[in-house]
């Protein structure tokens, strides 16, 4: 990939890019919950976004979009926009940053990546984490830090692109390390590295290619439901929520409200429980967590689709130890922790019983928990 980035550049534009990287992630567990000021349990994966990029002394971003095989130019103005969505990501990283009184200049760009799209594993979040690292280091001196790294991605998404999502992303993004899951603390931005490395286990995900695009779906209106519970508790978010004080205040939200509300309640306790359970090498809970939350995503928080629903069945019919659906829900992929010697009978009985039941195969992604954001050369 790195080598089809920079003889593309070479061809288009003229002097030596600098080369940066930023990944998708997985998220173990603790999902819907990053904004309600909840646990999340993320880490970076080893599929990538990578760009070539260089200062060109104007005040005009020239970008190629290596494997969608289209371009943009454009300005560092409000009314410079964009159309493309891909570019939306760019120009709105770089207002973001100009926004908080950071300098960005015109560049040349060419990017492309790995990370399928629409599968839950993150691609926007790695597009603009890409960005923003290497904006950072090009016209800021290394300025700015980590944490405004990803909230200058997530206000991407949510001025830009449309989604009013939570940090997660952006966070593992930016954070990630290679062999470690990160818990986030989402209220107060607290985070400890957790060491991966299940033994006897491997974590696969299994992709429906359903796709799953935030904008269009009913995201932000789950999360519209949990501020509107939040609201009638008079608390900012759901993190200060438990159960007793839903169901007291049960008559005055809709029913639909409070079974939202219930799942993010549950997950939140859900991820503390894993977090322990890890801490014992006691893989058999962790999975018995991860099939709750399914449950929850599917029936309370209504993001699953009968796609991942059947995988989440052939996955307890395996005997596998964990799994669910990961991230923003509405397609995409399952994660699945798998003992060894039951790695390969699952994922053949995945894939014959989807292909046969829904007429195409899943992909299917081995995890390797990788390096965040940063500069390759
Ligand atoms: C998407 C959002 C995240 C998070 C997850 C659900 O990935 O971008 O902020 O809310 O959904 O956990």
């Amino acid at each position: 990939m790195k080598n089809l980035i920079i003889n593309r550049f070479a061809q288009t534009f003229t002097g030596e890019p600098c080369i940066y990287s930023s990944a998708g992630r997985v998220n173990l567990i603790g999902e819907h919950t990053d904004y309600n000021g909840g646990f999340v349990f993320p880490g970076a994966i080893d599929k990538v976004i990578m760009a070539a990029i260089r200062p060109n002394g104007t005040d005009r971003i020239n970008a190629v979009a290596l494997d969608l095989g289209e371009e943009a130019t454009f300005g560092l103005e409000e009314e410079d926009a964009p159309t493309a969505g891909w570019a939306r990501y760019i120009f709105g990283v770089a207002r973001e940053i100009q926004k908080r009184g950071g300098k960005v200049g015109g560049f040349d760009t060419v990017f492309g990546g790995n990370i399928p799209l629409g599968a839950g594993l993150s691609s926007s979040a790695a597009l603009e984490s890409c960005f923003v690292y290497a904006l950072n280091d090009l016209f800021n001196d290394n300025s700015i830090d980590k944490f405004e790294l990803a909230r200058i991605g997530q206000s991407t998404e949510h001025n830009y692109c449309g989604v009013n999502c939570g940090i997660m992303d952006q966070f593992a993004s930016i954070f990630g390390q290679e062999g470690k899951l990160m818990r986030l603390d989402c209220r107060s931005m607290e985070f400890e590295y957790y060491p991966f490395n299940p033994e006897g286990y491997r974590l696969v995900l299994v992709d429906s290619r359903v796709k799953h695009e935030l904008k269009d779906s009913p995201y932000n209106k789950r999360r519209e439901s949990c501020e509107r519970v939040a609201a009638a508790l008079g608390i900012k978010t759901l993190r200060d929520a438990d159960m007793a004080m839903l169901e007291a205040v049960k008559g005055d939200i809709s029913a639909e409200d409070y079974v939202r509300a219930r799942f993010v309640i549950g997950e939140k306790d859900r991820v503390l429980a894993v977090c322990d359970a890890l801490s014992r090498g006691d893989y058999e809970t962790v999975g018995a967590k991860m099939y709750e939350t399914h449950q929850g995503l599917s029936h309370d928080y209504d993001v699953s689709c009968e796609e991942l629903d059947f995988l989440n069945d052939i996955a307890r019919r395996c005997g596998v130890t964990g799994s669910r659906i990961m991230g923003g829900g509405f397609g995409g992929c399952t994660i699945n922790l798998v003992k060894n010697e039951l790695y390969d009978e699952f994922v053949k009985t995945a894939v014959t019983e989807f292909e046969k039941q829904y007429g195409h195969k899943p992909e299917i992604y081995d995890v390797v928990i990788s390096n965040g954001a940063q500069k390759l050369k």
